[in-house]
């Protein structure tokens, strides 16, 4: 009788929940491109988003044609539904957040967007408009496999050879929000239906490696609101192991944050000749297995000033101070054990304070050509004031997770409180990172 009056009762209130329900959809571009695609198709972005029914499974597929663009806006309001996520053309997910309506850029092919609700009912819309990218407004940087260039929003399609592939680093810049710099967009090769490799979010934390020697950059009006350094590219065979005033490195094992044995790692960082910088890490993630050791070492003139052996029974204390030194050694050994590996980022600045001083240049441009000629003013060739402002530190008194506190099975694994949004990382960024740590 209970449980009858229980279906009952059910029944009534789903009854009463009112709320969209979605199916699985497929858009092409409107045929007129200055009229957006709206989800729901009543909706308006003057209204409150519309509201959607519980329990429910759907997805948007939308086309992103050659030559075209899509700006998408999301409307969301959920206070704790996770369960709505967008996906790039390269399979990066993201989850929307509520009441972010910062534009996501989506390039061709296409994107999706996943609706997965659980049993309360929410408000969420969107709006999509598709645009033509501007005709003839290209920019064209050359690489001499030594020096790099750094660069600001521009309102040019940048395309950028190297002698062997590009790689391109983001920079954060102060007081601009995260998601304003996800207006942007790299391509493999020249053109602009070349595979979406990421946007300078994704740069921000690890770099990107074109496949062939070419890649192109595209930042959607960002020239707008930034006119600060937001991206360097470089040969990545030039410099890599090369460290500098403000450069921001993420070391990897291959196969990070998978079950691997393939996880040894040993990465070299120096700076220039004559030259001393400080080395500021963060020990983000280090799986230590059974024998497994990490070892960092900093050297001046050849003699070790920093050396430590982090394994499962002296994981890594958050150690804030730079150390000054002209050579970094990463090394973790798994001696054939399994593990899921290790993540050091690593800061390397002048002044050893977390930002970057002003006055000395990365490099300077080997070969810019532009068309049309008059955008010389648009490629900076210093870091000034690109500090990456959020590295991560090791919150004081981090008690959490040092050691044993964070063990699963028989793994041992140390994390710091900064969770880096590992599982945001798509397989592709995995891949892209792998690769990173194999050139
Ligand atoms: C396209 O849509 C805009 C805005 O609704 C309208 O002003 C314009 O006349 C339309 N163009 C065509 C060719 O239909
Ligand atoms: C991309 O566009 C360029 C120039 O329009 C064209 O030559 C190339 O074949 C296209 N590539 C693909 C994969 O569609
Ligand atoms: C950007 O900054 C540079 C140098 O700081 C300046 O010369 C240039 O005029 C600025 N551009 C814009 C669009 O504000
Ligand atoms: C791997 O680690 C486990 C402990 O976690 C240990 O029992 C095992 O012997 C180790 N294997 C090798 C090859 O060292």
């Amino acid at each position: 009788m209970v449980s009858i009056l229980f279906f009952l009762a059910t029944l009534v209130a789903s009854a009463f929940a009112d709320g969209y329900t979605c199916a699985n959809i497929m858009r092409n571009p409107t045929q007129n491109l200055s009229e957006p695609y709206y989800y729901p198709e009543t909706w308006r972005e003057n209204m409150e988003p519309t509201k959607y029914a519980p329990n429910q499974i759907c997805n948007w597929q939308i086309n992103v044609p050659e030559g075209l663009y899509a700006t998408v806006i999301f409307y969301k309001k959920t206070d704790s539904e996770s369960g709505i996520k967008c996906t790039y053309p390269n399979g990066e997910q993201v989850y929307i957040e509520d009441n972010d309506q910062n534009p996501y850029k989506f390039t061709y092919p296409r994107f999706q967007i996943d609706l997965q609700v659980g049993d309360k009912q929410g408000e969420f819309s969107f709006k999509v408009v598709w645009s033509e990218y501007p005709d003839g407004r290209s920019m064209y940087i050359g690489l001499d496999g030594v020096h790099s260039i750094a660069s600001v929003p521009t309102s040019y399609y940048t395309t950028v050879t190297a002698v062997n592939q590009v790689m391109l680093v983001g920079f954060s810049v102060p007081d601009v929000p995260l998601a304003l710099l996800r207006q942007s967009a790299i391509y493999e090769g020249g053109y602009t239906n070349g595979t979406y490799l990421g946007n300078l979010v994704n740069a921000r934390s690890g770099q990107i490696y074109s496949t062939s020697n070419k890649l192109g950059v595209y930042t959607f009006g960002l020239e707008k609101f930034i006119n600060q350094t937001v991206f360097m590219v470089l040969d990545s065979r030039a410099k890599w192991n090369s460290v500098f005033d403000g450069r921001y490195i993420i070391v990897r094992s291959f196969d990070f944050n998978r079950q691997s044995y393939a996880q040894d790692t040993t990465e070299t960082f120096v700076t220039d000749p004559n030259n001393q910088m400080y080395f500021k890490f963060n020990v983000k993630y280090l799986d230590t297995n059974g024998p497994t050791t990490l070892d960092v070492n900093v050297y001046k003139n050849g003699v070790a000033v920093f050396t430590a052996t982090y394994t499962a029974t002296n994981p890594p204390l958050p150690f804030p101070n730079g150390i000054l030194g002209d050579k970094m050694e990463v090394n973790y050994q798994t001696y054939g054990n399994y593990t899921q590996g290790f993540q050091v980022d690593i800061l390397t600045t002048k002044n050893g304070d977390a930002s970057p001083s002003s006055q000395s240049p990365v490099s300077t441009p080997s070969t810019v050509t532009m068309s049309p000629s008059t955008l010389t003013t648009k490629i900076i060739t210093s870091t000034k004031s690109d500090s990456p402002t959020t590295f991560p530190t090791l919150a004081p008194g981090a008690s959490t997770t040092i050691g044993t506190g964070a063990t699963r099975g028989t793994t041992q694994r140390y994390e710091s409180t900064t969770k880096s949004g590992i599982n945001k990382f798509s397989l592709t960024t995995l891949a892209i990172v792998g690769f990173v740590m194999l050139v």
